[in-house]
């Protein structure tokens, strides 16, 4: 699984980042950093859970 980051979307709400720290890394301002995530198998779920929280939709889940 993996994450489409649409970093020109992301408006610093890190709503990603309080439900998965580990999986989304912001900058210094609060923004997600640019370039796609890969997510390991046992952290699909909060990785699911924080591209959800995103209210801008920046985060798009891709299972392919
Ligand atoms: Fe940005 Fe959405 Fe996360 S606006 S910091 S990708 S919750």
């Amino acid at each position: 699984m993996r994450i489409i980051v649409n970093h020109a979307t992301c408006q610093g709400h890190a709503r990603c980042w309080a439900q998965a720290p580990d999986i989304f890394k912001l900058d210094d301002e609060g923004y997600i950093l640019p370039g796609d995530i890969n997510v390991a198998e046992g952290d699909e779920l909060l990785a699911s859970r924080g591209a959800q929280a995103c209210p801008e939709r920046a985060l798009e889940i891709d299972r392919t």
